[in-house]
């Protein structure tokens, strides 16, 4: 979705704006611009499109100026174009606005500017703000004040970056229900809708909470919430390195996210499942035995990606607990009126923590008394701070749209959590943990396996590239793997592509399979390989090449499929975490055979902070 930068300091603040607006770029946008106090005026420049085209209209108009705010925009209200482009700016240039989300009462307020004489330019809900501020303003109001009266009328999402032509000293942000931090360098400070963007310049931030506002000078911020009362907020200090936000010499950010997920998956088990130990490292997360036979519901809530690993989540934690699980999407839920109370548990898994959707389910859940358990990559995000308790899945920044690493990370982080609930409740014995715990130990090595012979997905990607529909199938876990292959393949390829629980195919489904269909079959679950060979021998006969996604101890598969990829043994539950990598390398190759924006594929955004 849309991005923020913003700068004030002794630097050149153009230079800084379009580093930090390149940093974001992973976010996914379709055009760009940024506005600039070159001492005297405001001056703005905007682009449809790619960040090169604002940057080639930089070179033939250079700004210059020490303070300035920049953006790139994902549209809603209005197509992609250069005026649809932030920043806004009021007609008499005294205000320039940036702005993530969505005022949902821009047309009324449009209406009553209209009639007051102001001439809106853009199709965006945006621009509304930048007049709005400047009414205000031009009523006598100073400019925090009429920040203050804006914020007052606008409703919906945003987060906001405003400077005034007036106030060459000052860069303001506010933020509600969209994600906002301030970075904090010496004698120059900055704003940021995410970590990235100014890391390479400062490790300390602030985050922004909901209805708060600051006054960023180049020597101070001072934070106020809507009651006009100074908060404070302490620093908290990136740990992770800027390498961690680059390609570190890989092609995309997707294939480097790809190959990192033997650690990533490694740090993960050792410091929750730590050698020595006999439980799970829960990081005080209040889900004892006592709290969970408290419990008379769980609801796991995400959206794409992170669904499906809570549906991989709902699945093992009903098996080995014996205790229901419902998982469902977060824009159904949240229209659901589901059954939510202080018995209720809300497992919400989100890699940003800052998805509009899953925010809401989890503060739903909340005003409903239920406690909330969020499964979070991005550390001080909305739903980390929202939330009762978080399991951190210390996956590092997550650059590429299409999700990989965080998967892999939400599985495990899902899998512990329902080992520990059944330790806790008498259903997993100490010997079964020990035994599992070898198997989680062996998980990095066997995926490292899998990365080390990618040259088979390549080959594959080769000879299929030119299927026009892909069906994925499986059964159990592994149709929750198929769901996540099928999503890959249609993110990053956009390639047509559906996923089907096995046995369904012959509902419907089937009548689509012909001579150039392309069936991948994820067989990792041995005690239903029989079943889905069936499926497979169905489809075969009806003219679809397969390949197989399977276990290297099947013997079952044999001649029946096309092609094979074979995945190291593993036990049912673990099987998840290898199956979904030939499905993300797979997808990765076809993506990159035809071509297409891989880090970030059209239409699509990192975080999706409007519903
Ligand atoms: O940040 P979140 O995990 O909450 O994001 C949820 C989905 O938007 C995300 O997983 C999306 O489906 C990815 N593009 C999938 O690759």
């Amino acid at each position: 979705m849309c991005g923020i930068v913003g700068y004030i300091g002794s630097q050149q603040a153009p230079a800084i704006l379009m580093d930090g607006l390149k940093r974001l770029e992973y976010r996914g946008y379709d055009s760009a611009g940024i506005a600039v106090h070159d001492g005297a005026k405001l001056c703005s420049l905007k682009s449809k499109g790619k960040l090169v085209n604002l940057a080639g209209k930089l070179e033939n108009t250079p700004l210059t100026g020490c303070l300035g705010i920049g953006h790139t925009r994902w549209a809603t209200h209005g197509a992609p174009s250069d005026i649809n482009s932030h920043p806004h700016l009021s007609s008499d240039n005294l205000i320039a606005v940036v702005h993530n989300g969505i005022i949902e009462n821009y047309m009324e307020i449009k209406k009553e500017l209209t009639a007051k004489g102001y001439k809106f330019i853009s199709e965006t809900d945006t621009e509304t703000v930048a007049h709005l501020i400047d009414y205000y303003y031009t009523s006598g109001f100073d400019f925090r004040e009429a920040v203050f009266k804006t914020l007052e009328r606008i409703e919906g999402a945003y987060a906001l970056g405003i400077i005034c032509k007036d106030y060459p000293d000052m860069l303001i942000a506010a933020r509600k229900n969209a994600p906002l931090i301030v970075g904090l360098g010496e004698g120059e400070n900055y704003i940021a809708s995410d970590i990235p963007a100014i890391l390479n310049r400062t490790r300390k931030v602030y985050f922004l909470n909901d209805n708060e506002i600051a006054f960023v000078k180049a020597d101070s911020v001072e934070i106020y919430n809507r009651n006009h009362e100074k908060v404070h907020h302490d620093v908290y200090e990136v740990k992770w390195d800027i390498k961690a936000a680059e390609k570190d010499g890989y092609e995309h950010f997707m294939i480097k996210e790809i190959n990192e997920q033997p650690k990533i998956i490694r740090d993960l088990i050792e410091h929750r499942m730590p050698e020595n130990g006999n439980r799970i490292d829960m990081d005080g997360i209040k889900l004892k035995k006592d709290d969970i036979d408290y419990i008379s519901r769980i609801y796991i809530v995400a959206c794409g990606t992170a669904y499906h690993a809570g549906l991989v989540g709902k699945n093992i934690i009903e098996k080995i607990t014996r205790i229901p699980v419902i998982a469902d999407v977060a824009s159904e839920f949240r229209y659901k009126d589901p059954i939510l109370d202080e018995k209720t548990l809300l497992i919400v898994v989100s890699q940003s923590g800052e998805t509009a959707d899953t925010l809401e389910a989890l503060r739903i859940a909340k005003k409903n008394k239920a406690r909330v358990l969020a499964v979070v990559n991005a550390v001080g995000s909305s739903i980390a701070r929202e939330a009762d308790d978080v399991f951190y899945i210390h996956a590092g920044p997550e650059i590429s749209v299409a999700s990989t690493k965080a998967f892999s990370a939400q599985v495990i982080a899902m899998e512990l959590i329902a080992c520990h609930m059944a330790m806790e409740i008498g259903r997993m014995s100490a010997e079964e943990f020990k035994a599992i715990k070898e198997e989680f130990y062996s998980i990095p090595s066997k995926v490292s396996a899998i990365l080390q012979k990618s040259i088979t997905e390549k080959e594959l990607a080769k000879k299929y590239v030119q299927s026009k529909n892909v069906f994925f199938i499986g059964r159990g876990l592994d149709y929750i793997i198929s769901k996540e292959g099928s999503l890959k393949l249609k993110e990053i390829a956009y390639l047509h592509s559906e996923a089907y629980a096995a046995g369904e195919l012959k509902h419907g489904p089937i009548a689509m399979i012909e001579e150039s269909s392309l069936v991948i079959a994820v067989m990792t679950q041995e005690r239903l390989y029989e079943k889905t060979l069936s499926n497979i021998k169905e489809v075969k006969a009806r003219g679809a090449k397969v390949i197989a996604i399977t276990l290297n101890d099947n013997k079952l598969i044999g001649d029946e499929v096309d092609d094979v990829i074979y995945i190291p043994h593993s036990s049912w539950m673990l099987a998840p975490l290898l199956a979904v990598i030939p499905a993300q390398l797979f997808a990765y190759y076809v993506a990159y055979l035809l071509g297409t924006d891989i880090d970030q594929p059209r239409n699509l955004a990192k975080s999706v902070t409007v519903e």
